[in-house]
C-alpha cells in the first residue's frame, strides 16, 4: 500500500528510494534531495508502507498569496504507472485551490496527464543553467 503525507517528521536520507533524478546527468545528491524538500513550501511525498521508503514525491514553491509553481514530480520508475504521480498531483492541487497562478512547466507528451487533472495548456520560458544541475554550489 501506498501511504501520501505533506511533512518530513519522519523522513531522512535513508528514507528516500534509489532511483529518483532518473536520466539526469548530473542529478542532486540525496542530500541535496532532502534540502530540496525542505525548502519547498509544500511537498507530498508517497510512501511504500511495507519497505518505508519514499517512492514519489512532488513540490510546490508558493508566495503564500496568489501564486505557486509546482518545479518537481517524480515517481521512482519501478513505482511508475500505477496511478501514484495521479494522486500526488490531485493532492498538490488540492492544497493550492486557495491560490490564483498554479504553474508547472512539462513536456508536450505529459500535457494530457496534467489536462486530465483540470490543468491546462500554457506557453512559458525557461532558463536552464546546466552547470548548476546538481544544486547551487554557494547558497546564499
Ligand atoms: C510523470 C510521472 C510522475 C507519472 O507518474 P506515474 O505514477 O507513472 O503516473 P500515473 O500512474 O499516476 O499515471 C500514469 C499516466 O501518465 C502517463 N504518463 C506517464 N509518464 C508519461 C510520459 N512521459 N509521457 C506521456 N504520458 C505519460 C501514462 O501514460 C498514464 O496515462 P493513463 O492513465 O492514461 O494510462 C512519472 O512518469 C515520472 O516520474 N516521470 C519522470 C519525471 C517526470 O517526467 N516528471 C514530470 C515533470 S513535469
Amino acid at each position: 500500500m501506498i501511504q501520501y503525507q505533506d511533512h518530513l517528521r519522519d523522513i531522512t536520507e535513508a528514507s528516500l528510494a534509489e532511483g529518483f533524478f532518473d536520466g539526469w546527468p548530473n542529478p542532486p545528491s540525496y542530500a541535496v534531495f532532502m534540502q530540496i524538500l525542505r525548502n519547498a513550501s509544500s511537498c507530498i511525498l508517497a510512501k511504500d508502507e511495507q519497505t518505508g521508503k519514499v517512492v514519489g514525491f512532488i513540490t510546490a514553491l508558493s508566495d503564500g498569496v496568489l501564486t505557486a509553481y509546482i518545479p518537481l514530480l517524480e515517481v521512482v520508475p519501478a513505482y511508475q504507472k500505477q496511478g501514484i504521480g495521479q494522486e500526488l498531483t490531485r493532492r498538490m492541487i488540492e492544497k493550492l485551490k486557495g491560490i490564483y497562478m498554479v504553474d508547472l512547466l512539462c513536456d508536450p507528451d505529459l500535457q494530457p496527464f496534467y489536462e486530465k487533472l483540470g490543468m491546462r495548456k500554457a506557453q512559458g520560458m525557461l532558463i536552464r543553467n546546466y552547470e548548476h544541475q546538481s544544486g547551487r554550489t554557494h547558497p546564499q
